[in-house]
Protein backbone atom coordinates (compact mmCIF):
# COMPACT_ATOMS: atom_id res chain seq x y z
CA UNK A 1 0.00 0.00 0.00
CA UNK A 2 1.24 3.70 -0.68
CA UNK A 3 1.59 4.89 2.85
CA UNK A 4 2.46 8.77 0.74
CA UNK A 5 5.99 10.78 1.17
CA UNK A 6 7.92 10.81 3.63
CA UNK A 7 8.69 14.62 4.31
CA UNK A 8 11.96 15.04 2.93
CA UNK A 9 11.30 19.01 2.98
CA UNK A 10 13.64 20.92 4.99
CA UNK A 11 11.34 22.75 6.60
CA UNK A 12 11.92 26.12 8.33
CA UNK A 13 10.44 24.59 11.85
CA UNK A 14 12.51 20.74 11.10
CA UNK A 15 16.49 20.54 13.03
CA UNK A 16 17.93 20.84 9.13
CA UNK A 17 16.27 23.80 8.61
CA UNK A 18 17.29 27.20 8.27
CA UNK A 19 20.25 28.79 11.18
CA UNK A 20 17.90 30.84 14.00
CA UNK A 21 18.46 34.02 12.17
CA UNK A 22 16.97 33.41 8.93
CA UNK A 23 14.39 31.41 10.64
CA UNK A 24 13.46 34.60 12.11
CA UNK A 25 13.42 36.29 9.21
CA UNK A 26 11.37 34.31 6.65
CA UNK A 27 8.73 33.45 9.54
CA UNK A 28 8.62 37.55 10.03
CA UNK A 29 8.71 37.35 5.50
CA UNK A 30 5.90 35.10 5.82
CA UNK A 31 3.62 37.36 8.10
CA UNK A 32 4.26 40.54 6.36
CA UNK A 33 3.83 39.39 2.47
CA UNK A 34 0.15 37.89 4.73
CA UNK A 35 -0.64 41.55 4.44
CA UNK A 36 -1.00 41.40 0.58
CA UNK A 37 -4.28 39.67 -0.26
CA UNK A 38 -2.70 37.37 -2.77
CA UNK A 39 -0.43 35.96 0.66
CA UNK A 40 -2.88 35.91 2.95
CA UNK A 41 -4.01 32.64 4.14
CA UNK A 42 -0.72 31.90 3.04
CA UNK A 43 2.05 32.56 5.38
CA UNK A 44 3.67 29.67 6.25
CA UNK A 45 3.74 28.90 2.24
CA UNK A 46 5.20 31.95 1.46
CA UNK A 47 8.08 31.38 4.04
CA UNK A 48 8.80 28.35 2.82
CA UNK A 49 8.69 29.17 -1.20
CA UNK A 50 11.38 31.77 -0.09
CA UNK A 51 13.24 29.35 2.24
CA UNK A 52 13.90 27.11 -0.74
CA UNK A 53 14.70 30.05 -3.36
CA UNK A 54 17.46 31.01 -0.39
CA UNK A 55 18.76 27.84 -0.09
CA UNK A 56 19.12 27.96 -4.72
CA UNK A 57 20.52 31.06 -4.40
CA UNK A 58 23.37 30.47 -1.37
CA UNK A 59 24.48 26.99 -2.98
CA UNK A 60 27.32 26.65 -4.60
CA UNK A 61 25.71 26.00 -8.19
CA UNK A 62 23.39 29.05 -7.13
CA UNK A 63 26.39 31.35 -6.76
CA UNK A 64 28.44 29.74 -9.89
CA UNK A 65 25.24 29.85 -12.02
CA UNK A 66 23.82 33.57 -11.04
CA UNK A 67 25.93 35.15 -8.60
CA UNK A 68 23.71 38.06 -8.45
CA UNK A 69 21.04 36.10 -6.64
CA UNK A 70 23.34 35.57 -3.93
CA UNK A 71 23.23 39.24 -2.50
CA UNK A 72 19.38 39.41 -3.30
CA UNK A 73 18.33 36.60 -1.25
CA UNK A 74 20.45 38.54 1.34
CA UNK A 75 18.42 41.58 0.64
CA UNK A 76 15.64 39.43 0.77
CA UNK A 77 16.24 38.47 4.18
CA UNK A 78 17.11 41.97 5.40
CA UNK A 79 13.95 43.17 4.02
CA UNK A 80 11.41 42.31 6.44
CA UNK A 81 13.31 44.35 8.95
CA UNK A 82 12.92 47.47 7.25
CA UNK A 83 11.20 47.29 4.14
CA UNK A 84 7.38 47.35 2.89
CA UNK A 85 4.87 44.06 2.42
CA UNK A 86 5.52 45.40 -1.26
CA UNK A 87 9.64 46.32 -1.20
CA UNK A 88 9.51 42.28 0.37
CA UNK A 89 7.34 40.80 -2.52
CA UNK A 90 9.57 42.84 -4.77
CA UNK A 91 12.57 41.01 -3.80
CA UNK A 92 10.82 37.88 -3.43
CA UNK A 93 9.37 38.26 -7.02
CA UNK A 94 13.09 39.47 -8.63
CA UNK A 95 14.74 35.97 -6.72
CA UNK A 96 11.90 33.80 -8.39
CA UNK A 97 11.95 35.73 -11.55
CA UNK A 98 15.56 34.85 -11.74
CA UNK A 99 15.91 31.35 -10.51
CA UNK A 100 13.20 30.43 -12.92
CA UNK A 101 15.19 31.29 -15.70
CA UNK A 102 18.30 29.13 -15.51
CA UNK A 103 19.05 26.87 -17.91
CA UNK A 104 17.17 29.18 -20.74
CA UNK A 105 18.60 28.10 -24.00
CA UNK A 106 17.70 25.60 -26.38
CA UNK A 107 19.28 23.72 -28.89
CA UNK A 108 19.19 24.57 -32.79
CA UNK A 109 16.90 21.66 -33.23
CA UNK A 110 14.91 22.06 -30.12
CA UNK A 111 14.14 25.52 -31.27
CA UNK A 112 12.80 24.72 -34.44
CA UNK A 113 10.63 21.97 -32.78
CA UNK A 114 9.52 25.03 -30.68
CA UNK A 115 9.13 26.96 -33.38
CA UNK A 116 7.20 25.05 -35.74
CA UNK A 117 4.70 24.19 -33.29
CA UNK A 118 4.30 27.71 -31.94
CA UNK A 119 5.77 27.13 -28.70
CA UNK A 120 6.72 29.72 -25.68
CA UNK A 121 10.10 30.02 -24.42
CA UNK A 122 10.84 29.75 -20.79
CA UNK A 123 8.53 32.22 -18.90
CA UNK A 124 7.73 32.41 -15.02
CA UNK A 125 3.61 31.26 -14.11
CA UNK A 126 4.34 33.07 -11.37
CA UNK A 127 4.07 32.13 -7.27
CA UNK A 128 0.40 31.91 -6.89
CA UNK A 129 -0.82 28.70 -8.49
CA UNK A 130 2.04 27.53 -6.00
CA UNK A 131 0.00 28.84 -3.71
CA UNK A 132 -3.40 27.82 -4.19
CA UNK A 133 -2.49 24.02 -4.92
CA UNK A 134 -2.48 23.71 -1.67
CA UNK A 135 -6.13 22.77 -1.79
CA UNK A 136 -5.80 19.90 -4.16
CA UNK A 137 -2.54 18.22 -3.86
CA UNK A 138 -2.53 14.76 -1.19
CA UNK A 139 0.58 12.73 -0.49
CA UNK A 140 -0.71 10.28 -2.34
CA UNK A 141 -1.31 12.77 -6.41
CA UNK A 142 0.86 12.49 -9.22
CA UNK A 143 0.96 16.45 -10.65
CA UNK A 144 2.58 16.91 -13.99
CA UNK A 145 3.74 20.37 -15.55
CA UNK A 146 3.16 20.49 -19.37
CA UNK A 147 6.49 22.42 -20.45
CA UNK A 148 8.07 22.40 -16.76
CA UNK A 149 11.05 24.86 -18.39
CA UNK A 150 13.41 24.26 -15.76
CA UNK A 151 10.75 22.54 -13.36
CA UNK A 152 10.98 25.15 -10.58
CA UNK A 153 7.21 25.26 -10.07
CA UNK A 154 7.31 21.44 -10.20
CA UNK A 155 9.90 21.32 -7.37
CA UNK A 156 8.03 24.38 -5.25
CA UNK A 157 5.26 22.12 -5.44
CA UNK A 158 7.15 19.15 -4.37
CA UNK A 159 8.70 21.29 -1.19
CA UNK A 160 5.53 22.59 -0.13
CA UNK A 161 3.00 19.49 -0.89
CA UNK A 162 5.67 16.55 -1.07
CA UNK A 163 3.31 14.06 -2.90
CA UNK A 164 4.49 10.53 -5.08
CA UNK A 165 5.65 12.22 -8.06
CA UNK A 166 5.69 15.16 -10.20
CA UNK A 167 6.63 14.72 -14.00
CA UNK A 168 8.15 17.51 -16.05
CA UNK A 169 7.88 17.42 -19.21
CA UNK A 170 10.05 20.28 -21.00
CA UNK A 171 11.19 20.42 -24.43
CA UNK A 172 14.88 22.26 -24.11
CA UNK A 173 17.59 19.72 -22.63
CA UNK A 174 19.22 22.29 -20.75
CA UNK A 175 16.77 23.55 -18.74
CA UNK A 176 15.98 19.80 -17.60
CA UNK A 177 19.62 19.55 -16.56
CA UNK A 178 19.52 22.61 -14.92
CA UNK A 179 16.03 21.66 -12.88
CA UNK A 180 17.78 18.62 -12.22
CA UNK A 181 20.67 20.43 -10.23
CA UNK A 182 18.29 22.12 -8.33
CA UNK A 183 16.27 19.50 -7.12
CA UNK A 184 19.44 17.57 -5.65
CA UNK A 185 20.43 20.49 -4.05
CA UNK A 186 17.07 20.70 -2.56
CA UNK A 187 17.32 17.23 -1.92
CA UNK A 188 14.25 16.18 -3.26
CA UNK A 189 14.32 12.18 -3.97
CA UNK A 190 14.99 11.33 -7.92
CA UNK A 191 11.44 9.33 -7.86
CA UNK A 192 9.61 12.43 -6.78
CA UNK A 193 10.72 14.40 -10.02
CA UNK A 194 10.59 12.77 -12.86
CA UNK A 195 11.87 14.64 -15.86
CA UNK A 196 10.54 13.84 -19.60
CA UNK A 197 12.28 15.68 -22.02
CA UNK A 198 9.93 15.11 -24.94
CA UNK A 199 6.75 16.50 -26.93
CA UNK A 200 3.80 17.51 -24.57
CA UNK A 201 1.77 16.11 -27.15
CA UNK A 202 3.35 12.41 -26.79
CA UNK A 203 2.97 12.22 -22.82
CA UNK A 204 0.30 10.25 -21.50
CA UNK A 205 -1.52 11.47 -18.65
CA UNK A 206 -3.46 8.42 -17.38
CA UNK A 207 -1.47 8.37 -14.05
CA UNK A 208 -1.92 11.94 -12.90
CA UNK A 209 -4.87 13.46 -10.80
CA UNK A 210 -3.17 17.61 -11.04
CA UNK A 211 -2.10 19.21 -14.26
CA UNK A 212 -0.31 22.31 -13.92
CA UNK A 213 0.17 24.27 -17.20
CA UNK A 214 1.33 28.06 -18.76
CA UNK A 215 0.37 28.76 -21.89
CA UNK A 216 3.25 26.42 -23.26
CA UNK A 217 2.01 27.08 -26.91
CA UNK A 218 0.25 30.44 -28.93
CA UNK A 219 -3.53 28.50 -29.75
CA UNK A 220 -3.04 28.78 -33.41
CA UNK A 221 -1.83 26.24 -35.91
CA UNK A 222 0.15 23.21 -34.32
CA UNK A 223 -0.28 24.96 -31.13
CA UNK A 224 -4.32 24.89 -31.21
CA UNK A 225 -3.71 20.63 -31.89
CA UNK A 226 -1.33 20.65 -29.14
CA UNK A 227 -4.13 21.90 -26.83
CA UNK A 228 -6.72 19.43 -28.44
CA UNK A 229 -4.69 16.84 -27.93
CA UNK A 230 -4.07 17.40 -24.47
CA UNK A 231 -7.83 18.03 -23.66
CA UNK A 232 -8.34 14.75 -25.53
CA UNK A 233 -5.76 13.27 -23.33
CA UNK A 234 -7.31 14.48 -20.05
CA UNK A 235 -10.76 12.73 -21.38
CA UNK A 236 -9.28 9.43 -21.45
CA UNK A 237 -7.58 9.66 -18.16
CA UNK A 238 -9.38 7.42 -15.28
CA UNK A 239 -8.89 9.33 -12.45
CA UNK A 240 -10.34 12.56 -11.41
CA UNK A 241 -8.32 15.70 -12.09
CA UNK A 242 -7.55 18.83 -11.63
CA UNK A 243 -6.33 21.48 -14.55
CA UNK A 244 -4.34 24.74 -13.42
CA UNK A 245 -4.14 26.70 -16.11
CA UNK A 246 -2.23 29.83 -16.31
CA UNK A 247 -3.18 32.41 -18.73
CA UNK A 248 -5.66 30.06 -19.76
CA UNK A 249 -5.70 28.24 -23.37
CA UNK A 250 -6.93 24.62 -22.62
CA UNK A 251 -10.16 25.58 -20.94
CA UNK A 252 -12.08 25.85 -24.24
CA UNK A 253 -10.69 22.44 -25.40
CA UNK A 254 -12.12 20.80 -22.48
CA UNK A 255 -15.11 18.30 -22.42
CA UNK A 256 -17.95 18.75 -20.86
CA UNK A 257 -17.20 16.55 -17.75
CA UNK A 258 -15.17 19.47 -16.66
CA UNK A 259 -16.15 22.57 -14.79
CA UNK A 260 -14.16 25.12 -13.87
CA UNK A 261 -14.03 25.48 -10.10
CA UNK A 262 -11.80 28.98 -10.03
CA UNK A 263 -10.50 31.93 -12.34
CA UNK A 264 -9.06 35.27 -11.63
CA UNK A 265 -7.50 36.27 -14.82
CA UNK A 266 -4.13 34.97 -14.38
CA UNK A 267 -4.66 31.52 -13.32
CA UNK A 268 -7.66 28.98 -14.05
CA UNK A 269 -8.79 25.99 -12.30
CA UNK A 270 -11.09 23.03 -13.77
CA UNK A 271 -12.18 19.79 -12.26
CA UNK A 272 -14.20 17.20 -14.00
CA UNK A 273 -17.18 16.77 -12.80
CA UNK A 274 -17.09 14.89 -9.91
CA UNK A 275 -15.87 17.99 -8.46
CA UNK A 276 -19.57 20.15 -9.94
CA UNK A 277 -21.61 21.84 -7.84
CA UNK A 278 -18.90 22.80 -6.12
CA UNK A 279 -17.70 25.13 -9.09
CA UNK A 280 -19.07 27.36 -12.06
CA UNK A 281 -20.19 25.34 -15.00
CA UNK A 282 -17.83 26.05 -17.97
C1 LIG B 1 5.51 29.69 -20.60
S1 LIG B 1 6.76 28.53 -20.14
C2 LIG B 1 6.15 27.87 -18.61
C3 LIG B 1 7.25 27.42 -17.66
C4 LIG B 1 6.74 26.85 -16.33
N1 LIG B 1 5.82 25.76 -16.55
C5 LIG B 1 6.07 27.90 -15.49
O1 LIG B 1 4.83 27.90 -15.41
O2 LIG B 1 6.73 28.72 -14.87
C6 LIG B 1 6.42 27.24 -21.33
C7 LIG B 1 7.47 26.13 -21.36
O3 LIG B 1 6.95 25.08 -22.15
C8 LIG B 1 7.96 24.51 -22.96
N2 LIG B 1 7.26 23.93 -24.11
C9 LIG B 1 6.53 24.59 -25.05
N3 LIG B 1 5.97 23.73 -25.91
C10 LIG B 1 6.35 22.48 -25.51
C11 LIG B 1 6.07 21.17 -25.99
N4 LIG B 1 5.29 20.96 -27.06
N5 LIG B 1 6.61 20.12 -25.34
C12 LIG B 1 7.40 20.32 -24.24
N6 LIG B 1 7.70 21.54 -23.75
C13 LIG B 1 7.17 22.60 -24.36
C14 LIG B 1 8.87 25.69 -23.28
O4 LIG B 1 10.18 25.26 -23.60
C15 LIG B 1 8.82 26.50 -21.99
O5 LIG B 1 9.85 26.12 -21.13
Amino acid sequence: MHRGPTKMCQDIDSPHGPAPFARHSLKLLGSRLAALPEYRDHEVQVAQVAWALVRIAESGFGRSIAPECFPLARRLLASVGSGSAEACEALLLELYSRLHELGSSYSAEERMRLDSIHGYINYPGGLSPILQARSWLRPESTSVDLGAGNGLQGILLQELYPHRRTIQVELSGELIATGRKIQALLGIPVERLVWAHTDIASVSLRSVDFVYLYRPARPTGEGEALYRRIAENLEAAPFDVVVFSVADCLGSYLGGGFCRIYTDGHLSCYARSAAKGAGEPK
